[in-house]
């Protein structure tokens, strides 16, 4: 079973959790700030880049391999290791179901079995805020969830697939956890308090709910069906047209590579790129507004 709440978005999912697992850490292994550490790939949203400053704990960037943009698990061992001989023992683990730029998800079997190995204490968060409305409709079988017992908390964005109103996350963690957080300090709530957020509206909470009831279950899985139909008929046209790409087979993300992109396209589509002074990937999402002529005209230009 598990506890969550609606948090402002993934941001405060990830927070959240960072937060939760390095007071698990301290109070349970009297571990310090600077013997803990979050790791994560190079692709991680940069989130997690202000959860380490906030947090006051170490950071472990993974390099990524250049085109499949799966995690070095060489890296990962190596830097584990040299963690480990600087005496930083706890590791707060990220694994991306869908990274904001290409989509691409980690496999997180090879990520645990190099902590196992290493034989560290960690705890892993499975940052879904991009691909938790989809990924797991399109492969039901992934092991990014709570069937695995190594995942212990999960964030959700419902203001990206879901559509739900810009302000809401979804943040799941099994229960028991949530007590790291509860508040000891006598004040004026009658009820003791475990979330980063203090006030927020509840509007938000009712359109997450709505939104999901009015869907279900075959509703969801039709929808993502559907923008998945469109993603492969524009890899397959990619393909024929000798257009270097990434993608996850799993996701509804295109990174397009930078030497086939044209001024009047980043334009007209608003088209994101990995960086914004040395572009090398553009990422295009398929939403729910497109349609099989917007993809044809885009790969028409
Ligand atoms: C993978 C991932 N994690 C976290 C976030 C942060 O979410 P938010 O902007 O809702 O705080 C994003 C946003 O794009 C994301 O793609």
């Amino acid at each position: 079973m598990q506890d969550g709440y609606i948090a402002a978005g993934g941001t405060e999912c990830n927070m959240q959790a960072a937060w939760i697992f390095r007071n698990l850490f301290k109070r349970k292994y009297k571990a310090e700030s600077h013997q803990i550490a979050i790791v994560h790939s190079e692709d991680t949203h940069y989130s997690v880049w202000k959860i380490a400053n906030l947090l006051g704990i170490q950071q472990l960037v993974i390099d990524v391999h250049k085109t499949s943009r799966q995690i070095n698990l060489q890296d990962l061992r190596t830097k584990i290791k040299k963690a480990k001989s600087e005496k930083i023992e706890y590791f707060i683990v990220v694994a991306n179901m869908g990274t904001t730029m290409f989509g691409t998800v980690d496999n997180i079997d090879d990520l645990t079995t190099v902590l196992d190995e290493e034989e560290v204490y960690y705890k892993v968060h499975v940052d879904g805020a991009f691909g938790g409305f989809t990924y797991p409709f399109t492969h039901p079988k992934n092991s990014l969830n709570f069937s695995n017992s190594k995942v212990t908390s999960i964030s959700l964005d419902a203001h990206k697939m879901l559509q739900a109103p810009y302000g809401t996350g979804v943040f799941l963690i099994r229960k028991g956890y949530l007590n790291y957080l509860a508040t000891t300090e006598p004040h004026f709530m009658a009820h003791k308090i475990h979330t980063l957020s203090g006030s927020r509206s509840g509007a938000n909470a009712i359109s997450v709910w709505m939104i999901l009831r009015a869907f279900g279950s075959k509703g969801l899985q039709a929808k993502v069906k559907r923008v998945m139909d469109l993603k492969k008929k524009m890899c397959t046209d990619l393909d024929k047209k000798k257009i270097e790409y990434i993608h996850d087979p799993h996701m509804n993300i295109v990174a397009i590579h930078h030497r086939h992109m044209v001024r009047e396209i980043q334009h007209h589509y608003n088209l994101v790129p990995d960086n914004h002074d040395h572009p090398t990937w553009w990422k295009v999402v398929l939403m729910d507004h497109v349609n099989e002529s917007m993809v044809q005209s885009f790969l028409d230009h």
